[in-house]
């Protein structure tokens, strides 16, 4: 049974900041227990804001980065090195300033590649890439003012999937259009999924999320992981949330 946390910030700086801090810890505390540890990076201002503080952070180098598995939650599906891909900010955020080991970092397909323009081959092959991945330490996640997560939106096909745990999507509401994501599924194979996010615009997806909606109209509800289950917040996005909901401040 997921433990489910509600840890809320102050401002959206000092969100980042402590999620990149906590990071570090389960990190470090993965490789000490395994000799490495995996991660699923997302895209969004929220998340790539928390790579740039764990880049500039004092601590950041506890990490063996060389050790690390690093994955995308999500990506926009377009060419290789175009600023908007998720990867390429990850990379301009962190990755290109960290010793990672680019046999390690397992970035979602570009379109134009071997896959052409077709999502649904590019997740595919990223799938069958996961297929032997016995799970993610940790598992980064933004939320959509309208409840998505990762590229999971409400009532679209990928919400309602149950079997595959990468998906193409078109026709996102949220640009660009073309996406290729973990699904639901997928995602709850994490030990811990982290749901980081700012701002008035979340408060109400956050607040139905946490009072339990359906995943099918609050993908974000369904974002669960085996062990934790972390909603790190700004006081913005948690303003709807009960004064002091019984519980789910406990970390
Ligand atoms: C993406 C993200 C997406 C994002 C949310 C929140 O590729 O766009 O993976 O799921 O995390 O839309 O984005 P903001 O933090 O910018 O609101």
């Amino acid at each position: 049974m997921s433990r489910t946390g509600v840890v809320v910030h102050a401002t959206p700086a000092l969100l980042a900041a402590a999620v990149a801090a906590r990071l570090v810890t389960a990190l470090v505390d993965a490789q000490a227990a395994r000799g490495s540890a995996s991660l699923v990076l997302t895209g969004g201002s929220t998340g790539i804001q928390v790579l740039r503080e764990l880049r500039s952070s004092s601590a950041r180098d506890a990490v063996d980065w060389s050790r690390v598995d690093l994955y995308w939650g999500d990506e926009r599906f377009l060419p290789s090195g175009h600023p908007d891909r998720n990867e390429t900010q990850a990379r301009t955020a962190l990755l290109g300033h960290i010793d990672v080991d680019p046999a390690r970092v397992h970035p979602m397909p570009a379109s134009g590649g071997e896959f052409g323009d077709d999502p649904g081959a590019a997740a595919a092959a990223y799938a069958a890439l996961l297929g032997d991945v016995p799970t993610f330490d940790v598992l980064l996640l933004g939320i959509g003012a309208e409840g998505h997560t990762a590229s999971v939106f409400p009532s679209s096909l990928a919400v309602h999937e149950t079997e595959r745990t990468v998906v193409g999507v078109r026709d996102c509401p949220k640009p660009p259009p073309t996406r290729v994501t973990l699904t639901l599924p997928a995602i709850r194979r994490a030990a811990q999924v982290w749901l980081a996010t700012a701002g008035e615009d979340k408060a109400s997806a956050v607040a139905m999320a946490l009072a339990g909606a359906d995943e099918t109209q609050i993908p974000a509800a369904g974002a669960t992981g085996r062990r934790r289950t972390l909603w790190l917040l700004d006081r913005a996005a948690a303003s709807q949330l009960p004064t002091e909901p019984a519980g789910s401040r406990a970390m």
